[in-house]
């Protein structure tokens, strides 16, 4: 007898709480079990189709132009330090942490002269300083990281891109969202952002494999009207935008094999966020309020440990992940050790000042909206591996 998507329950595991990949619901692993599909099958056509107006719905773009390309999140950089700069155009990188770093050695390696504006780690360029570094140079892009992995800094995606129309209109804004979408709010035709780029293991809480991006109509005008050939054969836009186009229609296209089974668990994952019986509002919602119990919960058991979080203001911090100090005298990797061990499975640090110093929960997705209790078993574990660690 075949397994339904009733029926389908995941197997017995530890509680993934690291900021990605996260929990993933059986509804979309059932559908990710799909049998296998050729990709330019008439029936796969209109799945991929769904994805593609449905990302629209989850960025609140109308014109936007959705891709989804086979890979991760990294992909995304790629895709734009190859087809939205030419080589020797300048960028202006918000640096936030790692992953700030990591897209700026990304667009140079393209050819791009870059220049960063950070922040002590925790913090985030000031409205005030971004409008500064854009009247001393011409930047043909500005990138942000909406949430920056390794330090759970949020940055301020409309104050920023508010600040670049006024002051620069011409540079293209590209917010790194892969720790973002869906479960930090993004309005990409409000705010005026050119490009959003993410992958499918975070907020969107799907398995990892899909590099998600989307370009407004302004970037596709660039792509349009670029001099030199773009330097890349995979991460090249204007190979795929054609693919995206007719797979929209329902007519299936070819350029390279799409992750097929992963598509049919991203069309699951985006049909029960947009369709699904919590509103879009709500669900953004509902993270800045479980982000804010989480912190608050943690901090009543910890925080007189000397636990501290990164994020150095609480408008600063991210509402799907929290990046946290450990106290002298505890190890992060026994901590988290610990934790693993009462079955919740932490990360630890990234970024390179503060390595050793600090562990990463993430909250978002499943473990906030279906799953709500997940952040009590992660304190409750949490009082337990302390108690743990500290008699050790
Ligand atoms: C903010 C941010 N940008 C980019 C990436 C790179 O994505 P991937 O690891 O899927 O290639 C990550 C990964 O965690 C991330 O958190």
């Amino acid at each position: 007898m075949s397994t339904t998507a009733s029926s389908f329950k995941q197997a017995e595991h530890k509680l993934l709480s690291v900021p990605g990949p996260v929990e993933v619901t059986d509804e979309v692993l059932f559908a990710n079990a799909h049998p296998s599909m050729s990709h330019v099958s008439p029936a796969f056509a209109p799945v991929f189709g769904d994805c593609l107006r449905y990302l629209r719905k989850v960025l609140y773009t109308e014109k936007g132009q959705p891709f989804i390309i086979a890979g991760s999140g990294t992909l995304g950089w790629d895709l734009v330090a190859a087809n939205l700069l030419e080589a020797g155009q300048k960028a202006l990188v918000l640096n936030t942490g790692y992953f700030g770093d990591a897209f700026a050695d990304c667009l140079e390696t393209y050819g791009a002269k870059v220049d960063q504006l950070g922040a002590p780690v925790g913090g985030r360029p000031s409205l005030e300083e971004v409008e500064a570094a854009l009247k001393k140079d011409k930047y043909a892009v500005l990138t942000f990281t909406h949430v920056d992995t390794s330090t759970g800094v949020l940055s301020d995606a409309k104050g920023i891109a508010e600040t670049v129309r006024r002051v620069s209109p011409d540079t293209l804004i590209v917010l790194d969202g892969v720790c973002a979408v869906a479960s930090e709010e993004i309005r990409m035709d409000d705010w005026e952002i050119d490009v959003v780029v993410s992958a499918s293991q975070k907020g969107i809480s799907v398995p990892p494999g899909v590099s998600i991006t989307a370009l407004s109509q302004k970037a596709l005008k660039v792509l349009d009207s670029r001099k030199t050939p773009i330097p890349a054969y995979f991460a090249n836009y204007k190979r795929w935008l054609p693919i995206m186009e007719s797979y929209e229609k329902g007519t299936p296209a070819y350029f390279a094999t799409p992750s097929v089974n992963l598509i049919y668990a991203l069309e699951a994952s985006l049909k029960s966020i947009v369709d699904g019986p919590v509103s879009l509002e709500d669900r953004f919602k509902m993270h800045k309020e479980a982000a804010k119990k989480f912190r608050e919960e943690f901090m009543r058991q910890a925080g007189k440990l000397g636990f501290k979080t990164v994020a150095t203001s609480p408008e600063g911090a991210a509402n799907g992940m929290t990046a946290v100090y450990v106290p002298e005298g505890v190890a992060p990797p026994a901590l988290v050790g610990a934790l693993a061990e009462r079955g919740i499975v932490i990360a630890g640090g990234l970024h390179k000042d503060i390595k050793t110093k600090y562990i990463r929960f993430g909250h978002m997705g499943v473990s906030v909206v279906e799953r709500p209790s997940d952040a009590d078993k992660i304190l409750a574990a949490l009082k337990d591996a302390l108690q743990a660690v500290k008699s050790a």
